[in-house]
């Protein structure tokens, strides 16, 4: 239920309630590990290992970029100063930290093996191992799950995604639960990635992709029916095409919505003339995640609060928003059920 907007409310009840929503217990599928780095945490980092990071930082020591093609270069060159397992230990447990203050319970993080040992499987078998470690750390001291969703990476091309998926198949399972596709979306076509999906397909894998974020509708079908994925991340071009959009309901794809992503790289000027609210009214499942949140400058509460102060969204429908993320998580009956129980749902 929505609250009535023509319901007086006071100022300090309304900035209450505001509080209320950013302290819910939040689920979020869409979030790029070396994304969500804290700068500092790459800065000292490349201090530590004298790493040159010329153009990573603005002077006020946050990520530098103009745009989506300069992001992506943006976040290779921080990427670099990461060498290690340990390295990825470390990363992993300072992003928990981080997404368990902002209430997320259950995370789903986008893996590069390309980033972890160059997508060759013994040196991404280590990586992984520390990734799980800080990840069983976290759920006790912090009480967050975290799962893993190996990504090829689109503009590296098909080749390396075949390596990456066999990355991802070879140690499918209770942790690694997913396989999926960021990158620029400019480059090629989904069908290039057929192979590496159906590889993962095969192995048990559940499957999403960036699609419909920077070309239009054309490219969420292509996802759709080439790479036969469950889920979309963004999808949100979709808006353009309302048979598709009918079609997406019809079948229960699910959008994974970064919407400050969205704002800050220029996809929409704003956060009220997104499409995520038009979306959901035509009965779309849309979830709600951050994407890269210290690039994008926001946190899992901070898009709750703006979403609650653009569209009136009130608790109840911040609550069904993270039961369909729940719903629509990756991860198996058992670990979903303790995640719907954490969210009281
Ligand atoms: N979009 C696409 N590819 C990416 C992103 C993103 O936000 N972050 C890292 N790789
Ligand atoms: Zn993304």
């Amino acid at each position: 239920m929505t609250r009535d907007p023509n319901e007086p409310i006071s100022r300090d009840e309304y900035e209450y309630e505001i509080e209320l929503i950013r302290a819910l217990p939040k689920v979020e599928l869409h979030l790029h590990l070396e994304g969500a780095a804290p700068p500092g945490f790459i800065r000292s980092m490349g201090k530590q290992k004298s790493i040159r990071l010329d153009g990573v930082f603005n002077p006020d020591g946050s990520y530098a970029f103009r745009d989506f093609p300069h992001f992506l270069r943006t976040y290779e060159a921080a990427t670099s100063v990461l060498k290690t397992p340990e390295d990825y230990r470390r990363l992993t447990l300072a992003v928990l930290e981080e997404s368990a203050a902002n209430g997320v319970v259950y995370s789903e993080c986008f893996i590069s093996p390309d980033f972890c040992g160059g997508g060759e499987l013994n040196a991404w078998r280590e990586y992984l191992d520390a990734m799980r470690e800080a990840s069983d750390e976290a759920g006790k001291s912090l009480g967050i799950t975290l799962r893993g969703v190996v990504t090829c990476v689109r503009h590296f091309g098909p080749d390396q995604a075949k390596r990456t998926a066999l990355c991802a198949a070879e140690t499918a399972g209770d942790w690694i639960v997913g396989f999926g596709m960021g990158g620029d979306e400019n480059r090629g076509s989904q069908k290039d990635f057929a192979y590496s999906f159906d590889m993962a397909r095969e192995a048990g894998l559940a499957l999403t992709t960036h699609a419909g974020e920077w070309r239009g509708p054309r490219e969420v079908e292509d996802a759709v029916r080439d790479l036969r994925v469950q889920r979309i991340g963004h999808g949100v071009r979709a808006i353009e095409d309302f048979r598709l959009v009918d079609n997406l309901v019809e079948k229960g794809f699910v959008l994974e919505v970064c919407p400050g992503s969205n704002v800050t790289l220029g996809v929409y000027p704003n956060l009220a003339a997104h499409p995520i609210e038009k979306l959901r009214e035509r009965g779309v499942k849309v979830t709600v995640s951050t994407d890269d949140p210290p690039f994008f400058h926001t946190a899992m509460a901070d898009e709750y609060e703006n979403l609650a102060r653009t569209f009136r969204w009130d608790a109840a429908r911040f609550a069904e928003i993270a039961r369909t993320s729940a719903e629509a998580a990756f991860c198996d009956e058992t670990t979903r059920a303790a995640v719907l129980k954490r969210l009281g749902a």
